[in-house]
């Protein structure tokens, strides 16, 4: 019988843990002990029993037949799963090679709705992991802005500048080399618009060929058919920017006349090619009042989708977008609407019980603040890498100057964002609202121009969210009979 990964399996090993990810079905499990039963199921179709001789060869004093299994009881699950394959010929396991589709019930491009309790979610293996980077950091996930150049101008964009400047794609390899090296996985490309590089397609293709994952972040309006091929090709996703159902609306936004029917267009190319997509609609004064319209869009052509209301100052600390963003009025009804129409009224969010659990503010204070270079950074088209998304203001190193490898390891600036724990926001610690909050410094970097000093807005905004979330609880003690 043969045997062999799916395609879009990939597997890291990580000090004693071995992360298996099955991107098709968002399937991820984490393994103490297995490398391995694991090590030697690659993506070349091979006897299974030439596998148990390599695995026996690794463990001479165990009998053959505790080896099988062994390894049966293992695979058992992964098999059933579809994320390793097995058959008497090559072509018996392409037939069976899972592969994303629109065309059923619920793609799991689908909003995860699954309610966990505190001990399932402390028990996922996203969280494992979360905890592993946090004792050995793992750059897990790098963000590359292969340009600053853009066919847009959004009201509220970050970016100061859209120059064109590209990522020369022979340093991209580079770069991309020392990622696999390091026990990377996923690789986004974003920008600017990553799709205006010239050589967008050759660099989708050289990250699949080192076994990594690829999404990009696009507003798609250069999505031609042969990048819709090149994605396919490389099994990647993709998540676009669709601000408004109101053509007009959402050209106000982005500033480019045509730019809904572009991106409108690509959004059905893309669907009808199978490329797992995601809509986010970022919410600002002109368009808020029309984000249930574009959510009720994705979830027609059954695609995930998020609404976001955080707009953050520029990367150069520059705040004129600002006046983009919702006022405190508009935040509370969006919020209202979202937490109330999203969060399922059997969670924890709403429980009772939930202050009890809460962080002590010791407990609180030393906790990490964020993955930014602990299991993630970005690169800026300049060659600068920082932290995460937005927050180029503060550079770590230079890729024209330094390996990836050598910043990761060494850069002692890389080494003071890691260090960052809650500890260091100037006020939060005491504060009442900070479990409504999300401590960030790039929220407060861009805006207050110090990474540790929160910005007022953010401050009035979790004061908000935890005056909706008391209230909730309020009236469902009251529904329970039971005085708040
Ligand atoms: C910077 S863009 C790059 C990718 C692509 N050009 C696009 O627009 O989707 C990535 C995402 O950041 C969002 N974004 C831009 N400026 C922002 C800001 N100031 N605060 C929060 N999100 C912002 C965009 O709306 C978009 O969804
Ligand atoms: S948000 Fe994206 S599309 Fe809009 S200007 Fe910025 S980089 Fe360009
Ligand atoms: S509300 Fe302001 S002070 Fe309170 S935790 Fe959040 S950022 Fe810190």
């Amino acid at each position: 019988m043969l045997m062999r990964l799916a395609r879009q399996t990939f597997v890291r090993q990580y000090g004693e843990f071995t992360y298996l990810f099955g991107k098709v079905t968002a399937f991820d499990e984490v393994f103490r002990n297995a490398e391995v039963f694991l090590k030697y199921v690659t993506r070349e179709p091979q006897e299974k029993n030439v596998i148990v001789d390599k695995i026996a060869a690794c463990y001479p004093d165990v009998s053959r037949e505790t080896i099988v299994a062994d390894f049966d009881a293992f695979l058992g699950p992964l098999i059933r799963e579809g994320v390793v394959l097995v058959g008497e010929t090559a072509a018996e396991m392409t037939a069976r090679e899972p592969f994303f589709t629109y065309d059923c019930d619920d793609p799991k491009t689908l909003e995860n709705k699954k309610v966990y309790t505190e001990e399932e979610a402390n028990a996922l293996p996203a969280k494992l992991m979360e905890d592993y980077f946090a004792e050995h950091p793992t750059l897990f996930e790098l963000q590359m802005d292969i340009t600053q150049a853009c066919t847009e101008r959004c009201r509220h964009c970050y970016i100061p500048e859209y120059n064109p400047l590209f990522l020369p794609y022979d340093k991209i390899c580079e770069i991309l080399d020392d990622f696999r090296a390091l026990g990377g996985l996923g690789i986004t490309l974003s920008g600017g618009e990553c799709m205006l590089h010239p050589d967008f397609i050759r660099i989708v293709k050289a990250i699949r060929e080192r076994d990594c994952t690829v999404s990009c972040l696009s507003n798609l309006t250069v999505c031609t058919d042969e990048i819709v091929s090149a994605l396919v090709e490389a099994d990647a996703t993709a998540q676009v920017s669709l601000y408004s159902m109101s053509p007009a609306i959402h050209d106000e936004v982005t500033r480019r006349k045509g730019s809904w029917l572009e991106t409108m267009g690509a959004i059905a190319r893309l669907r009808a090619a199978n490329v797992p997509l995601r809509i986010s609609c970022p919410c600002l004064r002109i368009n808020y009042k029309g984000y249930p319209d574009v959510m009720k869009f994705a979830e027609s052509l059954k695609m995930s989708a998020q609404t976001d209301f955080i707009i953050m100052g520029k990367q150069d600390c520059d705040t004129t977008n600002l006046c983009n963003r919702l006022n405190l009025d508009e935040t509370r009804e969006l919020l209202q609407d979202v937490i109330l129409k999203s969060v399922p009224m059997n969670s924890e969010y709403f429980s009772p019980g939930k202050k009890a659990k809460l962080d002590s503010v010791e407990e609180w204070k030393r906790r990490k603040a964020c993955g930014a270079c602990v299991n993630s950074m970005c690169l800026s088209p300049t060659g600068d890498y920082y932290p995460c998304p937005g927050f180029a203001g503060v550079p770590l190193g230079n890729c024209y100057k330094q390996s990836l490898r050598d910043i990761w390891l060494d850069s002692d600036a890389v080494k003071r964002i890691r260090s960052v724990t809650n500890a260091c926001f100037k006020g939060c610690a005491e504060c009442k609202d900070r479990d409504y909050c999300s401590t960030c410094m790039c929220r407060n970097f861009n805006e207050t121009g110090d990474m540790f000093s929160p910005a007022e807005h953010f401050c009035r905004v979790a004061a908000i969210n935890h005056e909706i979330v008391d209230e909730k609880q309020r009236q469902m003690l009251a529904q329970s009979g039971v005085d708040a």
